[in-house]
């Protein structure tokens, strides 16, 4: 991990609020592992004072790729940058996904912008020469739902605008009724109520899998111990979400 001043090489606008910011680090490009983050101060001033921490969504050549939605200042000010610019950025950080066991089928499975580790993930696989990936994305409606690089995608939407009528993990609990347990295993990301019910779908059918946590951190490196997460591993309380994490086995945590 380094602090680098990357480019911006370009800025597209996917919806009225999520954005494509792509940056130029040959150093990330050629180190990221799909699930890890960086750590990115939105401007030179102190103000805001912490850096916000963003998923690498892809990569190509030189370029790696961060897909976010607009929610308070600091992605505000991201939303504004323009090629040339230049943004400092910390990274690679956090421990990744892991590739699935032999013959096991990748589902992944996404709620709202949880899609970010997916691309990046979708493109590793391949990589591995695995490309039967299944993929679950559901948001509460069709514009919010960004298909940016998946493949194989099944949509589920709240307001019945685009796909299932339902939660995405309805829609995967109803799919999983056609494969053995042992077959697949689910990588997820989502907000946390989507990842308990998620959680609680897999333990129920002993499927396993590696799910991806937010929390709004601090440091991003394992130094301020703010952002614990329960753990049922051992005798181990709690891990970090920047440092053991973001990405967890999904039966190992108390999201
Ligand atoms: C490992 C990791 C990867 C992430 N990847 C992405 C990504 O790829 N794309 C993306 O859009 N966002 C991602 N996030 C969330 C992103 O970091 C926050 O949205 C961002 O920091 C908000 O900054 P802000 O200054 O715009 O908002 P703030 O003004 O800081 O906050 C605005 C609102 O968003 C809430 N918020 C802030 N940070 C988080 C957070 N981490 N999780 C949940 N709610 C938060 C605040 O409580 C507040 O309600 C990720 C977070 C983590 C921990
Ligand atoms: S954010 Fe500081 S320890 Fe995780």
């Amino acid at each position: 991990m380094k602090i680098e001043l990357l480019p911006v090489v370009k800025l597209e606008q996917l919806t009225p609020t999520i954005y494509a910011l792509h940056l130029r680090s040959t150093y990330i490009a050629g180190t990221i592992q799909p699930g890890q983050f960086v750590n990115i101060k939105v401007q030179q001033s102190n103000y805001p004072l912490l850096r916000r921490p963003f998923s690498v969504a892809s990569k190509e050549d030189d370029t790696i790729t961060i897909i976010f939605d607009v929610v308070g200042e600091g992605t505000h000010i991201l939303s504004k940058k323009e090629p040339g610019d230049v943004i400092d950025v910390l990274g690679p950080l956090g421990h990744p996904f892991t590739m699935p066991g032999r013959g096991s089928i990748p589902v992944l499975v996404a709620g709202g912008l949880g899609m970010a580790p997916m691309p990046i993930l979708t493109q590793t696989l391949a990589d591995h020469g695995i490309t039967d990936v299944v993929t679950f994305l559901g948001a509460r409606s069709k514009d919010s739902l960004i298909d940016y690089k998946l493949k194989n995608v099944h949509f589920a939407t709240d307001d019945n605008s685009k796909g299932f009528h339902g939660t995405v993990v309805a829609l995967l609990d109803a799919w999983l009724d056609s494969v053995k347990a042992g077959k697949v295993t689910v990588y997820a990301c989502g907000p946390n109520p989507m990842l308990r019910a998620l959680q609680s779908a897999l333990r129920k059918r002993s499927v396993g899998g590696q799910v991806s946590l937010e929390c709004v951190m601090a440091c991003g490196v394992g130094l301020c111990q703010g952002c614990p997460v329960a753990s049922v591993k051992g005798d181990k309380k709690y891990e970090l979400v920047c440092k053991d994490g973001p990405v967890f086995d999904i039966h190992s945590v108390i999201i």
